[in-house]
């Protein structure tokens, strides 16, 4: 799923480019510097930047085939909010050869580990995200028709809503995605999920947006609500929103895909004489029944884990499905065991969900649906 769900990108990605237009940027021609690393996931070279009086850090992937002379896209893939690049490399498997043989991948962290457009959030990473692509572009050879924005969750929202809505940014990079973004409003203390105003200043039209959410998401609904004193649209709603700004009226058409799992809407207009950037401009979204990561259980299905203290836990794999844990998300506890103990030494918890990122539950409930890709859930026994 989550080798689809990049394939899938990047087919909407490159379905996006216009095959004609090419734009050299300034690196072209340049040697890499000595020590520049060019490969697969963890070889990506760890760059820093000023920007806005902040030093400000992100990984940069070459791929295998980087050449001086030849302008390569680039996709910007911003993490979710208390992740890292570094993490967001992995998840996203942009620098798989497999998946993206040609394209530079950038992998930024988020000052205190969120992006702009999150509630808590203070930074304007617009200007971080143009200033990286300026410095990039001058020591890397790009075609600057062929820039990407995408991301995870606050990730997704800063692409699909903040980047795609900035007058400059939206001008300058080519098409977003978000995966189960957070698309945050603020109304001023009414929250109506449907018809939330969305606040959007695109400098071009169209925009083409992907967006892929799962319907049992627990963290941000698709229906949306009220969250964190701000206010999540419906994902219907901010996709239709989307196609009425470009031109398409608030219609799509539906097609089911994955043996029923996944229903894909889909808003394409005919190219007209006045939309030169983009040749096939289209919004898409998709819904899953879950874009959480994680095809592996950690142990098989059923079996008892006894931890040190001798507390026993069964482990279950499948969708966790309980909409709500209490308390942050722990994401400092990146391993299935120190997680269980985490909710060992907890007596409010009564399971874990744990999808790179460790969820402390109450109750023992909430195992619902199975399927490949799993929430490793373990379940406090006695
Ligand atoms: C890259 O460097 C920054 C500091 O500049 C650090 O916070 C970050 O963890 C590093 N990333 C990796 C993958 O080493
Ligand atoms: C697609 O259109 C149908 C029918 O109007 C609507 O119920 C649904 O919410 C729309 N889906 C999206 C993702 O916009
Ligand atoms: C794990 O076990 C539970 C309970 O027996 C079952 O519902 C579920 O289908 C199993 N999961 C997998 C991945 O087989």
């Amino acid at each position: 799923m989550q080798h689809t769900l990049a394939s899938l990108t990047l087919t909407f990605l490159l379905i996006l480019q216009p095959a004609f237009a090419i734009t050299k940027s300034p690196g072209c021609g340049k040697t890499l510097t000595p020590g520049t690393k060019t490969g697969g996931t963890g070889f990506s070279n760890n760059l820093t930047i000023t920007s806005n009086g902040l030093k400000r850090s992100y990984l940069l992937h070459l791929p295998e085939n980087y050449a001086p002379t030849r302008p390569h896209g680039l996709i910007f893939s911003f993490h979710g909010r208390g992740e890292s690049g570094e993490y967001q490399e992995k998840l996203s498997k942009f620098s798989n050869g497999n998946v993206n043989p040609h394209m530079l991948a950038v992998y930024p962290d988020g000052v205190e580990k969120q992006w702009q457009g999150d509630p808590a959030a203070t930074t304007d990473d617009v200007t971080f995200t143009l200033d990286m692509l300026d410095q990039i572009s001058k020591q890397y050879c790009m075609d600057l028709e062929k820039v990407y924005a995408s991301g995870k969750s606050n990730g997704g929202g800063f692409a699909a809503n903040i980047l795609a809505c900035d007058p400059v940014a939206s001008a300058k990079i080519a098409a977003f995605a978000g995966f189960a973004g957070a698309y945050y409003q603020n109304p001023g203390g009414n929250c109506d999920p449907p018809t939330v105003p969305i606040k959007c200043n695109p400098g071009r039209k169209p925009v083409p947006i992907f967006e892929v959410h799962g319907s049992a998401d627990g963290v941000i609904a698709y229906n949306g609500g009220s969250r964190r004193n701000r206010c999540l649209p419906t994902l219907p709603h901010f996709m239709t929103e989307w196609a009425k700004r470009n031109g398409l009226g608030s219609q799509n058409s539906s097609t089911v895909l994955d043996s029923g799992r996944v229903v894909k809407y889909d808003s394409t207009i005919r190219p007209s004489t006045a939309d030169t950037k983009t040749a096939r401009p289209s919004t898409t979204s998709k819904t899953a029944s879950s874009t959480q990561a994680s095809p592996i259980c950690p142990a098989a299905n059923g079996t008892t884990w006894t931890t040190s203290e001798k507390t026993k836990f069964q482990v279950l794999c499948g969708y966790d499905t309980t909409a709500s844990y209490y308390g942050r998300p722990i994401y400092d506890l990146r391993s299935f065991s120190k997680c269980i103990a985490a909710c060992e030494d907890d007596d409010d918890c009564g399971h874990v969900a744990y999808n790179g990122v460790c969820y402390l539950k109450r109750g023992s409930k909430g195992l619902k649906k199975i399927g490949s890709d799993v929430n490793r859930v373990a379940i406090k026994l006695g």
